[in-house]
């Protein structure tokens, strides 16, 4: 069901100091910060050739990621994203075998504006998981803008 990866995303204390290590240490090309304030988080994308790195830090009080980093308080790896072809398919498929979807349960927004659900780390080797959908016309469905959660 799954295809590419699509991005890992790393959870950070301080965004500027993450940037520039993948910047300047590690020599990627990374974008500006891009503020998502409904989902409590900061992030800058990393371009790689085969794929991305999404540098996520708290943003404001109630940042669904600040426990995490509390755990963390250096960072680490939150979730890692898979491309599907049907996010709703997806979803279903994953109700059906038992998979604990976090949230609502309804597809929200994620950060390049396309619908993601995430997915329990319990049920998946202990790994927070993002599902996201991608070159597809915008779902006719109305979706939700819930949280990205705080699992893992
Ligand atoms: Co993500």
């Amino acid at each position: 069901m799954i295809g590419r990866l699509n991005h890992i995303a790393i959870a950070v204390p301080d965004l500027e100091e993450a940037t520039k290590i993948y910047r300047d240490t590690l020599g990627a090309k990374v974008s500006e910060p891009v503020p998502l304030p409904e989902h409590g988080v900061t992030t800058v994308f990393v371009d790689l050739p085969n794929t991305k790195i999404e540098l996520i830090e708290p943003l404001g009080g109630q940042s669904p990621i600040a426990a995490f980093i509390e755990k963390h308080p250096k960072g680490g790896m939150h979730h890692l994203c898979y491309e599907v072809d049907d996010i709703y398919e997806a979803r279903d498929r994953m109700v059906e075998l038992g998979a604990t979807i976090v949230g609502t349960g309804e597809p929200s927004i994620g950060a390049h504006d396309k619908p993601v659900i995430f997915m329990h780390p319990k049920d998946f080797a202990g790994t927070l998981i993002e599902l996201c959908l991608l070159y597809t016309s915008p779902s006719p469905r109305d979706l939700s803008t819930s949280r990205m959660p705080s699992s893992a």
